[in-house]
């Protein structure tokens, strides 16, 4: 299958220009910028697409790439694109000059198109772009040609038909350049020629295949399954590949939302007919081991080594049951596999949030099936494979749960308070009809008592948080601008209905600075 190969200089982007590159019909890979040549060639890419970074071609550390690549990429006649900094790197390694000007260019910029040919084929004379840059081109190497530009960059797009290598100032793979999505079509399939043979739908015929052979016909395999989007994907294709010999384990640590249990029990005993469904309650040894503990990352660490305990605990009564359990599937998806530079970063600096790695020694053979797809890829897949809207669209849900959306020490009441208001938030906002316009909504528990009447009486009760955002790419998102009285309903049942909360507040603060979760 035809593959582009996205060279990761440590954009922010990197991902979202990947998963671009697969709604045009290529299967697409991001791979690291110190990759050497011999190593990307065994790759075979059709076409290679440089990210942006937040460097400069002139700093020490800089990404830059092996010696030979542009000459390698011509012989093997690969073209390349580069992208912001891909775009400088490209100028700065074959001779040109790149310069800091005075007059950066950030967000929406006019773009004026001097050449129809090969990148900009079928667009008007003027588009609107993404700019975010501080360097720009000043002078180009033999044989490059200006392909377009702005009132403050003479050189905005760049192309080498010779060596078949290109380059763009701006950002096309943001929804913010209007025609990105045709630029990178260009590029793709004009330029490289590359085939769509990136279909969704022979990806589930040849990965039940893949399954069937690598497990075999005698081997069972175990799968944690917490009911969210990726674990019951993975799931649902598993029991297609074979049946019964999948064993899902589903544990109540205690902190999952209202009837989370009930629910994932029906959709996968009832509907599924999935007969292997081990549920696990171990809620009183979570709220146990949590008790007492207020630090964020201290409650997240003990939720996920109590859940691997617990996990490996069951895993141990099963194979003694069934000898022939070897493998241990898992539902990590392609970004929870490949961190790019940014998000690396980011997770350093942030906090310690992804979905658990086993033990290496269970002994159990690994298996991925969806290892390769991104998120919105697994949603059509979970879609074609018959699972429930509702299933498929759900929120991202954290795996320490409620936990975390409990600020400071929990208990099981404070639990149970958090859980039903939650639950009256979600319902009034499915009923409103606006649950899949918004990236997450949820309660928050917040550990202060304030006064307030109700009846003739004085109330001493906790604070109710509510969070509702919007967000596209998780690493930026702005608090939902919910109607008031929707806001007013909502409030009003809590404090009517759930007896913990006597105040209700709004969370209106965009992320960053703010995080989407409390904790
Ligand atoms: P923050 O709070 O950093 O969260 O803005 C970003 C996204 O990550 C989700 N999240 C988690 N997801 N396990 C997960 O699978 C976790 O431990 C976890 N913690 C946060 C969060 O809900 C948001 O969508």
């Amino acid at each position: 299958m035809d593959k582009i190969c996205i060279i990761d200089m440590g954009s922010q982007y990197s991902h979202l220009i990947a998963r671009r590159v697969r709604e045009l019909g290529v299967y697409s890979e991001i791979i690291p910028h110190n990759i050497s040549i011999s190593d990307l060639m065994v790759l075979s890419p059709k076409g290679i697409i440089l990210s942006g970074g937040p460097s400069s071609v002139y700093e020490e550390n800089s990404p830059k790439l092996e010696e030979g690549f542009y000459e390698h990429v011509k012989t093997e006649g690969i073209p390349v694109l580069g992208i912001c900094y891909g775009l400088h790197l490209i100028i700065h390694q074959l001779g040109g000059i790149i310069e800091s000007n005075e007059k950066k260019e950030y967000g929406k910029t006019e773009l004026e198109i001097l050449d129809f040919d090969s990148l900009f084929y079928s667009l008007d004379k003027k588009e609107i772009v993404w700019m975010s840059h501080g360097d720009q081109i000043t002078q180009m190497p033999d044989g490059f040609k200006s392909l377009a530009k702005t009132n403050t960059c003479p050189i905005a797009a760049f192309g080498n038909e010779k060596l078949g290598i290109y380059g763009v100032q701006f950002h096309p793979e943001v929804v913010n350049t209007a025609k990105g999505t045709i630029m990178l079509n260009n590029f793709i399939h004009k330029i490289v020629g590359a085939k769509k043979e990136w279909k969704l739908e022979d990806w589930i015929e040849t990965n039940i295949e893949f399954i069937k052979e690598e497990v075999g016909a005698i081997n069972r395999v175990i799968l944690g399954l917490s009911g969210g989007v990726d674990s019951s994907v993975c799931a649902v294709l598993l029991h297609k590949a074979i049946g019964d010999r999948l064993h899902c384990i589903f544990v109540n640590n205690g902190v999952l939302r209202k009837n989370e249990e009930i629910e994932v029990q029906k959709q996968f005993k009832e509907k599924i007919n999935l007969k292997n469904f081990h549920y696990v309650d171990a809620k009183s040894l979570f709220l146990e081991r949590l008790k007492g503990v207020d630090d964020p990352e201290e409650k997240r660490k003990i939720i996920g080594h109590t859940f691997i305990e617990v996990f490996e605990k069951k895993t141990i009564e099963l194979e003694t049951k069934y000898p022939s359990i070897k493998y241990l599937a898992q539902g990590t998806i392609y970004p929870d596999r490949v961190e790019t530079a940014a998000t690396s970063k980011n997770a350093a600096k942030i906090k310690s949030h992804h979905n658990l790695t086993l033990p290496e020694d269970m002994r159990l053979k690994i298996i991925e099936p969806l290892k390769d797809l991104y998120k919105d890829e697994v949603r059509k897949i979970g879609e074609q494979l018959g699972l429930e809207p509702e299933l498929i669209d759900r929120h991202p849900f954290p795996g320490p749960g409620l936990a975390v959306r409990c600020v400071g020490a929990i208990d099981k009441e404070k639990i149970e308070i958090l859980r039903e208001a939650d639950s009256i938030l979600l319902e009034e906002i499915r009923k409103a009809g606006i649950y899949n316009d918004l990236w997450q909504v949820f309660c928050v528990f917040l550990p202060v008592k304030t006064v307030g009447v109700m009846g003739d009486f004085r109330t001493y009760e906790y604070i109710c948080s509510i969070r509702a955002v919007e967000s596209k790419d998780v690493m930026t998102a702005s608090f939902a601008k919910l109607e008031w009285d929707l806001l007013e309903k909502i409030g009003t049942r809590i404090i009517n209905e759930v007896k913990g909360f006597n105040r209700v507040v709004y969370d209106i603060s965009n992320k960053p600075p703010a995080t989407i979760e409390y904790e």
